[in-house]
């Protein structure tokens, strides 16, 4: 029996990077998958090799800084006549300065992506989950909700708060039967890292595999195997927590600045 047999999944960010790694998990398991990103090609290119590989997914856009997207979003999956899984992924990684050079404008714009996203996403899933008396939300936080980097305060502050709010909502919905747990991961191979690595240089990188005690960077589908267990039934009295998927990270006091110095 597949663990995830039968239910019926939202995961935004899922064109790329950790979203698909879930979204490729949790088809595989037997759910059907409505996969959100503002990367429509890439997106819908996405749905269609899980297609091809036997799973059930569906491809729409959302931007989850935009509320209608994510109503849209959340009203298809509910056609199927239910809604058990919700993974707010999406995320954006504004950082890599001192807080005082941020703009108000990236602060913003890294809030409603990070977080007010999250808030919208859960909103309109509930009522689903509320009528069904069940359903699992997972957020995506960080290993930087943890521990302190340099020059990721934003980024830091809203995974912070992912957190916090799925704590909340476990103990507030616990009695519907609805879970909230978030995972938080180490650095993962991903474009978002990528990225990091093409703005700020080699050194990060190779920083990054100093930094876990596990000697490397996690792969998308490390993250992805947490997500379908959260979701699964076989999770049924995880509530309230926080998966780390960080290679140690968070349990290793190793960064320190000269590590960028070499
Ligand atoms: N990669 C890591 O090391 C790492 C570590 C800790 C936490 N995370 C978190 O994991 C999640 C996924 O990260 P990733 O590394 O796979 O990211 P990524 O940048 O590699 O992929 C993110 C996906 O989200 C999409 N996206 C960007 N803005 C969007 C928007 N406004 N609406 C909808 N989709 C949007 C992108 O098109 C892309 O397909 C994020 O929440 C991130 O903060 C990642």
């Amino acid at each position: 029996m597949k663990r995830l047999e039968g239910k019926t999944a939202i995961v935004t960010g899922a064109a790329d990077g950790i979203g698909f790694a879930i979204s490729r998990a949790m088809a595989a398991e037997g759910a059907q998958v409505f996969m959100g990103d503002i990367d429509d090609d890439k997106g819908r290119a996405a749905a269609a090799s899980l297609a091809a590989a036997g799973g059930k997914a569906t491809y729409r856009h959302c931007d989850v800084a935009v509320e209608q997207d994510i109503a849209d979003l959340v009203a298809a999956a509910a056609e199927t006549g239910h809604l058990d899984i919700l993974v707010n992924n999406a995320a954006i990684a504004i950082g890599g300065m001192p807080l005082h050079e941020m703009t108000d404008a990236q602060w913003h714009r890294l809030i409603a992506v990070n977080l007010t996203s999250v808030f919208r996403g859960i909103k309109y899933a509930l009522p689903h989950m509320l009528r069904q008396n069940s359903g699992s939300v997972i957020s995506m936080a960080s290993a930087q909700g943890h521990i302190g980097l340099d020059g990721w305060t934003a980024y830091a502050g809203a995974k912070g708060a992912v957190m916090s709010m799925m704590r909340q909502l476990a103990v507030e919905f616990g009695p519907h039967n609805i879970r909230f747990n978030s995972i938080s991961p180490g650095t993962i191979n991903t474009p978002m890292n990528e990225k990091v690595v093409a703005d700020l240089g080699p050194q990060v990188g190779r920083a990054w595999v100093k930094m876990h005690p596990l000697g490397r960077i996690g792969k998308p589908e490390e993250v992805a195997e947490a997500a379908v267990y959260l979701a699964s039934d076989a999770a049924g009295f995880t509530t309230g927590t926080d998966l780390k998927v960080d290679g140690g990270l968070t349990a290793a006091p190793r960064y320190v600045p000269e590590f960028f110095v070499e």
